[in-house]
C-alpha cells in the first residue's frame, strides 16, 4: 500500500523503515530539515540498533524515501502522524504539533484517506481532529484511525516486528480493511489485534504506560523497605516474579523512571481524569514517588561523601535514561547530574552513546566529560552507576580501586558483580541490598 508517515523521530522513523521492509511503499515528512538532509545523505538522524540496516535494505528495494514536501504525499492512501506531543505547563499534552501536521497535510490528502494517529494522545483527540478536518470545509472523506505505538526505544526493530498486540481505534468499516491490509502479515502470524473505537484505543496506551511506570515506582519503594532490613532486592523479585499474576517484568528497581514518555504520558493521563472528574490518585501518588526518587539518589551520595557534595569529585557511568539509546530526555542522570552540580560537587562523566546530547543540556564547567570508564574512576570520591550499559560489567574493579580517591560505588542500576567488587575493597552499594 502507498503510506506516508509525518514526524520521522524515534517512533516515525522506525514505523517508516519497518513498513517498507514488510512491502509497502512509504514516503516521510518532516518539519525539521536537518533530519530529512541527514536521511538524504544517507545518515540517520539518531540511534536505534538494526535501524541503519533496515534503512539501507528499504533504499535498495526503492519502496523508502522522505520528502521535505507535502505535495508528495498526495498519492498516499494510509497516512500516520507520529509527531511529538510532549507536556504543557499544566501538565496536559500539547497537541500544537499534530494539529500544524493535519493542517499541513490536508490540502494533499486524497478521498477516502485514513489518517492514521501513532503519537500518543489523550481520549477524544481523533474526534478532535475529525472535528477540525470536518470545519475546514473539505469535500474528502477521511477515515480517523488511532494506532498507538507500544515499542520500546532501545528494542524499536524487535518491538514492530513482534508486537504483542496491535490497537486500532475506527469507525469505518473502510477504515478496518485498509487497516487489515496494512498489518496483514501480523494477522497472518496470529498477532492480537485490539479493533475498538478511537477514544477506547487512546486510552488503552496511556494506561499500558501508566502501569508500568506503576510497576517501576513500586518496586522503588519496595527497594527502600528491602535497604532498611538488610534484604536483597534480587531474591524478593524472584520470589515476587514465580507468581505469575506479578510476573518479574518492569520490576528492576534503578534511579526513577525516565525518557520521553512515561514522565510526560503519566502527567498528560493524571490531568486528564483530573479534568475529567475521574482523579487518578495512584498515578498521581507514582507522580511524587518517582519525583522523590531522585532526591533519594541524591541523599545516598551525600551520605558516602559524609554529609556534604560541596567540591566532591562524583564520577557517573551513563547519561542516556536506559542503555541502547542516544536518548538523553528526561534521564534520571541528568537531573542527578545536575542536582550535583547545584550541590557544588565537580563531575566527571561518560556514555557510550549519550554524550552529544547531553552536551546540549549540561553545559557547566564543573563537568569534566571523559572519554571511558577509568577516566571517570580517577581521582573520584564516589563513583555512581546511572545507566545499564554493558560496556560498564566489564571494568575491572581492581583498577577502580587504585584509581578512585575513595573507592565507593554506587550502582544505581544493579548492574555490577556485587561480589567481585566488594572483594577487590571497595565499598559497594546497590538499590535494595
Ligand atoms: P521525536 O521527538 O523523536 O520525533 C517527533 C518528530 O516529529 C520530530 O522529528 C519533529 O520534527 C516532527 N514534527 C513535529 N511537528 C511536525 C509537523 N507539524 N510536521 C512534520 N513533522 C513534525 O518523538 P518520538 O519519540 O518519535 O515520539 C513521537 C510520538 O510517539 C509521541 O507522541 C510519543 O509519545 C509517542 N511514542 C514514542 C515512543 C518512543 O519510544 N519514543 C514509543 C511509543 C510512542
Ligand atoms: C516505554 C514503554 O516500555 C513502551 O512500551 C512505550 O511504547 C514507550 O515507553 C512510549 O510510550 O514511548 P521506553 O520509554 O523506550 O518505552 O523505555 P522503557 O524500557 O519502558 O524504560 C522507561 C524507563 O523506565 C527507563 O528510564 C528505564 O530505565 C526505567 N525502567 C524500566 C526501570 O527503572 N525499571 C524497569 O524494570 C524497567
Amino acid at each position: 500500500m502507498k503510506i506516508a508517515v509525518v514526524g520521522i523521530g524515534y517512533v516515525g522513523l522506525t514505523t517508516g523503515i519497518c513498513l517498507a521492509a514488510i512491502g509497502h511503499s512509504v514516503v516521510c515528512i518532516d518539519k525539521n530539515l536537518k533530519r530529512i538532509n541527514q536521511l538524504q545523505n544517507n545518515q540517520l538522524p539518531f540511534f536505534e540498533p538494526g535501524l541503519t540496516e533496515q534503512y539501507q535494505s528499504a533504499l535498495k528495494q526503492h519502496n523508502f524515501r522522505v520528502t521535505k514536501d507535502f505535495s508528495d504525499l498526495s498519492e498516499a492512501e494510509a497516512v500516520f502522524i507520529s509527531v511529538g506531543t510532549p507536556t504543557e505547563e499544566t501538565g496536559e499534552s500539547k497537541l500544537t504539533y499534530l494539529i500544524e501536521a493535519v493542517r499541513a497535510l490536508l490540502p494533499y490528502l486524497k478521498n477516502n484517506t485514513l489518517l492514521i494517529i501513532k503519537s500518543t494522545v489523550p481520549p477524544g483527540t481523533s474526534q478532535m481532529i475529525k472535528t477540525l478536518i470536518e470545519s475546514s470545509h473539505t469535500k474528502l472523506d477521511i477515515h480517523l484511525v488511532s494506532n498507538p505505538e507500544f515499542l520500546r526505544e532501545g528494542n524499536a526493530i524487535y518491538d514492530f516486528f513482534n508486537p504483542d498486540r496491535i490497537v486500532i481505534g475506527l469507525e469505518s468499516p473502510y477504515a478496518e480493511k485498509k487497516m487489515g491490509e496494512i498489518y496483514a502479515s501480523f494477522i497472518e502470524n496470529k498477532i492480537p489485534v485490539v479493533v475498538t473505537n478511537t477514544q477506547t484505543a487512546e486510552l488503552i496506551k496511556y494506561a499500558s504506560n501508566a502501569f508500568l511506570a506503576t510497576k517501576i515506582a513500586y518496586i522503588n519503594e519496595i527497594a527502600n523497605v528491602c535497604e532498611n532490613i538488610n534484604g536483597d532486592i534480587e531474591t524478593l523479585i524472584y520470589g515476587m516474579g514465580l507468581d505469575h499474576r506479578v510476573g518479574n517484568q518492569f520490576l528492576r528497581p534503578g534511579p526513577g523512571f525516565g525518557g520521553s514518555c512515561f514522565p510526560k504520558d503519566i502527567k498528560a493521563l493524571a490531568q486528564f481524569a483530573k479534568t475529567q472528574g475521574s482523579p487518578l490518585k495512584i498515578i498521581e501518588a507514582v507522580i511524587k514517588s518517582n519525583a522523590t526518587r531522585k532526591t533519594t539518589m541524591i541523599q545516598k551520595i551525600e551520605k558516602e561523601c559524609g554529609g556534604s557534595l560541596h567540591g566532591r569529585v562524583i564520577g557517573i557511568l551513563g547519561l542516556t535514561f536506559k542503555a541502547n539509546t542516544d536518548d538523553v530526555r528526561e534521564s534520571p542522570a541528568i537531573d542527578v547530574i545536575s542536582e550535583l552540580l547545584n550541590k557544588n560537587a565537580m563531575v566527571k562523566t561518560y556514555d557510550p552513546l549519550g554524550m552529544y546530547n547531553a552536551k546540549t543540556i549540561l553545559t557547566s564547567n564543573q563537568i569534566t566529560w571523559c572519554k571511558e570508564g577509568y577516566e571517570v574512576a580517577k581521582d573520584a570520591n564516589a563513583l555512581v552507576i546511572a545507566t545499564e550499559w554493558e560496556e560498564f560489567k566489564a571494568l575491572d574493579p581492581k583498577k577502580i580501586k587504585q584509581l578512585m580517591e575513595t573507592p565507593v560505588v554506587l550502582d544505581f542500576r544493579n548492574l555490577l558483580n556485587e561480589q567481585l567488587y566488594k572483594i577487590s575493597g571497595l565499598h559497594y552499594q546497590k538499590i535494595g541490598g
